[in-house]
Parts: C-alpha cells; structure tokens; sequence
C-alpha cells in the first residue's frame, strides 16, 4: 500500500491509473478506522481496480473546537488495518495539502432542504464543510465509485445533493451499518466512551429496535416520544433529536403512510460524547421489515 501525502502526487497516481483504463474506489474517512470504516473498504476493493482511502480530519466540518481538538487519531494503527484490508492508496494529507488556499469556502454548496434538518439544524455549517472536503476530494481522486456507511444516514443524502449540484461523475455506494455484539453502532467517537459509558450506550440500539415492534400499534408521533423518554429515562443518556423522516426526502414525516420509506434518525449525548444512529421502519419499497 502506497502513503501518499501531497495532493499532486495522488493526482499524478490517478491520472496513471486513468490512462491504464483502471477504476477507481474511493472511501473517505477521518481515521480512528474500526470494522465499520474496513468494511467499506472491503466493499471498495472487491469492486474496484483501485481502492484509495484518504483519512484526514476536516476542520471546517466541526462547529465545536472541543469536538475537533478530541476527534481520536491514530495513524500508524489507520495504516495497518487499511493496508491489510487491501487498500491501494492511504492517502493522508495535512490541511494545506486539501486546502492550499485556506479553509474558507469560495461558495456555499447547494445541498437542498437535506441538509437544513437533524445534523443540519443542530451543528450549523457542518454540511458546508462536509461538502467542502468531499467535493475537494473527489476532484483529487476523480473516483469511479464513493463509499459511504448508513449510519451517517443524512450525510449520504447531502453529499448525493452535492454530487447533482456540483455536475460530479461518481456512484455514491451506501453500506449498512456495522454494530458491536451489543449492538452499538460502530464509531470512531465510541473509543472516547468511559467503561460505564461504553455499558449504557448500546440502550440506543436496543430502544430503536424494540420500538419497530410498538410502532405496529401506535402512531408515529406516540412511537416518536416513546423512544426519546425510554432514553431520556437512562442514567447518563440524554436524546439531542430523534426525527422518524421519508428517506427520500430527509423531512419529518407525520404519520406511517406519508412516505414509503421511512427511518427515525436519532442523536444522543452520552456524558459529552455525541452519538448518532438509525433505524429502518418501512425499507425502499414501502414494506414493514
Ligand atoms: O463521515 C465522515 O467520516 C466524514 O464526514 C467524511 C465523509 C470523511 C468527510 O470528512
């Protein structure tokens, strides 16, 4: 696996790979890589020529400089586990390398009433910095194919929003979320969980899980508060949002028929840890699963 830290040198590698009429994978990340993040790359590299993974911190993405200055970083463990999982290209820049001329924007990306909802209410200005860097990096890697996991289940959404307004030709590959035995979603925030944290948060999961079997006799708003106080009720947890969207659209949705596919998006504060998850109430094609 190639360590490549310059932005002409991974654009001189693509444009190589180009000319060999090789496809390109991208998988962005912001390191700290679990099972969750290797999975994807999995993915990558089993359907493209080339797998780049690029792991760098952005900074105009955190509206809060604690959140920032705590982000977990590991980049020798990052090398080691991408380098196993078959990746081509780590590729790990230093801010100036992503943004030579300063972190500030030179417009404000179109990312439509998706990005105005849940994260987008709550962390003013994180999409513009998401879209930022994602749109940066893709004009360095030019990917045939972007991967994104579901638990950061707006996210994919916003950057879809991106890729239409920006004109940019890549497949953005959504990839089911990876939970721990107990069920807590993967994260790399989850490594700054204390042991009496790490015991509580997995009640996210379990609260979203169980509350697909009392929707099938409540409404939604009932399903909606329900989830919030069983997890207002744990010592420890505290519910930002829990918003039950269409999908297709990211809006909050009134009643189980307003949309066919329907998910709750949820944030939690353990202690100061921020954690998200999701959970599925009607698939794609409309069906209760
Ligand atoms: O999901 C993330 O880890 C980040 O938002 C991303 C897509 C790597 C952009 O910094």
């Amino acid at each position: 696996m190639l360590i490549i830290k310059e932005a002409a040198e991974l654009e001189a590698y693509v444009a190589h790979e180009k000319n060999n009429g090789r496809s390109i994978g991208f998988v962005p990340t912001m390191g700290a890589l679990h099972e969750g993040h290797l999975s994807l790359v999995e993915r990558c590299v089993s359907e493209n020529d080339t797998a780049i993974v690029s792991v760098f911190v952005n900074p105009t993405q955190f509206n809060n400089p604690t959140d920032l200055a705590t982000y977990p970083r590991d980049e020798e463990s990052d090398a080691r586990l991408l380098a196993k999982a078959g990746a081509t290209v780590m590729f790990l820049p230093t801010v100036e390398a992503v943004y030579p001329n300063g972190t500030e924007r030179d417009h404000e990306f179109e990312l439509g009433a998706a990005a105005e909802v849940m994260e987008g209410k709550y962390r003013p200005g994180h999409f513009q910095g998401v879209a930022q860097v994602v749109c940066r990096l893709f004009q360095l890697v030019r990917p045939d194919r972007a991967y994104f996991g579901e638990k950061d289940f707006q996210q994919i959404a916003v950057v879809r929003n991106m890729v239409r307004s920006e004109h940019l030709d890549v497949r953005i590959v959504p990839c089911p979320i990876r939970r721990a035995d107990d069920g807590l979603a993967l994260s790399s925030r989850n490594a700054l969980l204390t042991p009496e944290q790490r015991e509580i948060a997995p009640m996210i999961h379990r609260v979203l899980k169980e509350s697909k079997e009392f929707a099938a006799t409540h409404s939604l708003e009932q399903t909606r508060s329900h989830v919030v106080a069983s997890i207002d009720a744990v010592p420890g947890l505290r519910v930002e949002y829990y918003e039950i969207i269409d999908a297709d659209t990211m809006m909050p949705v009134d009643n189980w028929a307003e949309a066919a596919w329907v998910v709750g998006c949820i944030t939690v504060y353990c202690g100061e840890i921020r954690l998200i998850d999701n959970i599925t109430y009607k698939n794609q094609e409309g069906n209760w699963n």
